[in-house]
């Protein structure tokens, strides 16, 4: 399968300086690269290098109607998005986003034919108490459950490690390898049909590590925070894929 490289750039960003990023950026043999941005510059967006695909940071879990400040995934597909990010920790962290929203979320994108990447990982404390697949089982038994098995193959899953998250530090290629594997077995295991999921993997992805981590089996792209603001070190983790 294609390998997928999608930058978060969270709440970053101006009008003036996406435009100087997007004029560094181009598309990368091999590879699909996507951009995921906060709303307002959607817009902004549909003037962007070719073969950058677009992508979204949240969605709506309701599809239309009288829910102040929320966006529909129809919202998204209007604008071109092909992706959407959901259940990224910091939304589960700090916006108090349930397993079952991000569930719920995911299925709203698929009806409207945005592909959620769905964000699971754990807590230093989960890792250190031995939880890690318990935790990232729970995640993903709750996306399943709204899904169902069928729709489940249709997602992209990204292993955002909570501590590897803006830390400098990513997860070590035995860490990525082990969790990895577990998330496609879990898949299988749960009757997915898990080959054609793509795992991505994030936290601390940069230039420096980034051919190690996509050498790891079971690792069929990545995530990219921080690094995907600075158009040269995007552009090498995208090389690197
Ligand atoms: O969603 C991407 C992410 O959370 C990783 O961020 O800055 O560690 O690459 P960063």
């Amino acid at each position: 399968m294609i390998r997928l490289v999608a930058g978060n750039w969270k709440m970053n960003g101006s009008l003036v300086a996406n435009r100087v990023l997007l004029d560094q950026l181009e598309a990368s043999p091999g590879v699909e690269v996507a951009v995921c941005v906060p709303y307002p510059y959607l817009a902004q967006l549909q003037q962007r290098p070719g073969g950058l695909a677009l992508g979204a940071q949240d969605v709506s879990e309701y599809a239309a109607g009288a829910y102040t400040g929320e966006v529909s995934a129809s919202m998204l597909a209007e604008f071109g998005c092909r992706y959407v990010i959901v259940g990224h920790s910091e939304r589960r962290a700090l916006f108090g986003e349930q397993d079952v929203t991000v569930g719920r979320k995911a299925r709203a994108a698929l009806a409207a034919g945005v592909v959620p990447i769905v964000c699971v990982g754990e807590t230093l404390a989960e890792r250190d108490a031995g939880r890690v697949m318990a935790v990232i089982g729970r995640q993903l038994a709750a996306v399943l459950e709204v899904l169902g098995v069928a729709a489940m193959a249709s997602v992209v899953l990204a292993y955002e490690p909570v501590w590897a998250i803006g830390s400098g530090s990513s997860a070590s290629a035995e860490q990525v390898a082990e969790v990895h594997g577990g998330i496609r077995a879990w898949l299988v295991a749960h009757g997915v049909e898990a080959e054609s999921v793509r795992i991505l993997y994030g936290g601390s992805v940069k230039p420096g590590n980034a051919r190690e981590i996509f050498a790891v089996a079971d690792v069929d792209g990545g995530l990219i925070g921080g690094a995907s603001l600075v158009a040269v070190d995007f552009m090498a983790i995208c090389g690197a894929a």
